[in-house]
């Protein structure tokens, strides 16, 4: 493919800092066009817990028949057992097709490995995201970035939530985890998002990958030298059989865990503020904090911030009745899965005293979200800030419509809040 293996040699030269490219994802998943798919979603799953969809309603359908490219047999999986089933089952649904999108710009990253691969290296790394390693983290880290937003809007009284404080959160916390200098953040959240952008922009995504990996090369190299406390020294000590990971493999890590750590935890926040905003439950765990995990859960099931992720069928699997051929793609539908009537009582309804049940926000089997444990852990600082630093914090009532929106990844494009 390339000559080293890695896809940043094949990077065109575009002006990457020409795009804006947080707008470009947004738009490319569905925000501003899409503002409820549940609709749909529920309606399919009454018909049948696994369909297969019309390949000329499919995304892309027309650049492919441009391209001479044959559209893929997808399937869609909406069940909350059907989702399990193919989730869990890792040998018949494999990750490897996110290899020609994702794998192409991040490099070998765990995301598009299968087992036994899988599992060695996710073990590389899975450690330092335990609740136990994650801990020195929130006294150092998560909080102190935080505080750091609300101070910038804490003496104005109002704020965009979204704007001030949840978008930008999360990617100062994974860059100082990984010890990134937090003058370069602007510029390498920027290429983070178009990373992930390759899903419809190859040439963005491919600059991007070109950016990170010149920016973190001689990072890695220094780390490997003079280790410190962070996750990139880690993962320039970790060895496999007895050899440490080269840089293409620490490089897959990275640009995995980026956009993983960013896109997914603001969101996820902001989809919370907005359902406890919303309806009237902001109150209740202000002033009962332990009500904060059984709300962040539910906050998960009811507005999942990544609504769906993709499989390979590799054999012949029959899934709630249906068979799947080998060769189809898979869309996991997660959002339907945490709406399943059959598992949720009045499941579009956001009401965090309902009975927990374990939900697919965070997917399942063994590409089960490795960071969820510090997507909680910056919840729940998040919430406590809130709570202890916005007094009397109510939606701003000039605020005309503000509502979740988007298909793929969703959220609210802002958050006009009043307070104090
Ligand atoms: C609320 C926030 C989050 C949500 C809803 C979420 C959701 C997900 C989902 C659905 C997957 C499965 C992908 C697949 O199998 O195709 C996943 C995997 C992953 N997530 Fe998260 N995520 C969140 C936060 C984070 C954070 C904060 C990090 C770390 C910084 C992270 C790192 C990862 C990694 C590395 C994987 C790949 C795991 C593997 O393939 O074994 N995530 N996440």
């Amino acid at each position: 493919m390339f000559a080293d293996g890695s896809p940043q040699e094949a990077a065109p030269p575009i002006d990457i800092d020409a795009y804006d490219p947080f707008e470009l994802f947004d738009r490319s998943m569905g925000a501003d066009e899409v503002r409820d798919p549940y609709p749909e979603w529920a309606v399919a799953l009454e018909q049948a817990p696994v369909r297969q969809l019309d390949p000329s309603q499919l995304q892309g359908v027309e650049q492919a028949a441009a391209m001479g490219i044959e559209m893929p047999d997808v399937w869609e999986v909406l069940s909350h057992k059907a989702v399990s089933q193919v989730l869990r089952n890792g040998k018949a649904f494999s990750s490897s097709g996110y290899a020609a999108a994702m794998g192409v710009v991040m490099g070998p990253t765990i995301l598009v490995m299968d087992e036994p691969e899988h599992s060695r290296y996710r073990g590389l790394i899975q450690t330092a995201f335990s609740n136990d390693s994650l801990a020195h983290w929130e006294s150092d880290v998560v909080r102190p970035v935080i505080d750091r937003f609300i101070d910038d809007f804490e003496s104005r009284g109002h704020a965009d939530l979204v704007r001030d404080l949840t978008f930008g959160f999360p990617v100062h916390v994974i860059a100082g985890m990984l010890g990134l200098p937090t003058e370069d953040l602007p510029r390498f959240h920027r290429w983070t998002i178009a990373l992930i952008c390759v899903a419809f922009d190859w040439q963005l995504g491919l600059a991007a990958s070109a950016k990170l990996a010149e920016y973190l090369t001689p990072i890695i190299e220094q780390r490997r030298e003079r280790p410190g406390e962070d996750l990139i020294s880690l993962l320039a000590q970790a060895e496999l059989d007895g050899h440490r990971l080269d840089n293409d493999h620490i490089l897959g890590f990275l640009r995995l865990l980026l956009p993983a750590g960013a896109e997914t935890t603001y969101r996820s926040s902001s989809n919370l503020l907005f359902g406890l905003m919303s309806t009237g439950q902001l109150a209740a765990v202000r002033d009962d904090r332990t009500l904060l995990p059984q709300a962040m859960e539910e906050g998960l099931r009811w507005e999942a911030p990544l609504t769906g992720i993709g499989r390979l069928c590799t054999e012949d699997t029959e899934v709630e009745g249906i068979v799947i051929p080998a060769g189809a793609t898979v869309a996991v539908n997660l959002g339907a899965a945490n709406r399943d009537p059959s598992r949720y009582e009045r499941p579009t309804e956001f009401d965090i005293f309902r009975p927990q049940k374990q939900h697919m926000a965070f997917a399942f089997g063994p590409h089960r979200c490795l960071g969820m444990n510090l997507a909680r852990l910056e919840t729940n600082v998040l919430f406590d800030r809130i709570f202890s630093r916005l007094p009397n914090l109510r939606p701003d009532p000039a605020a005309k419509d503000v509502h979740i929106t988007g298909r793929g990844f969703r959220s609210p494009r802002e958050l006009p809040v009043l307070f104090g």
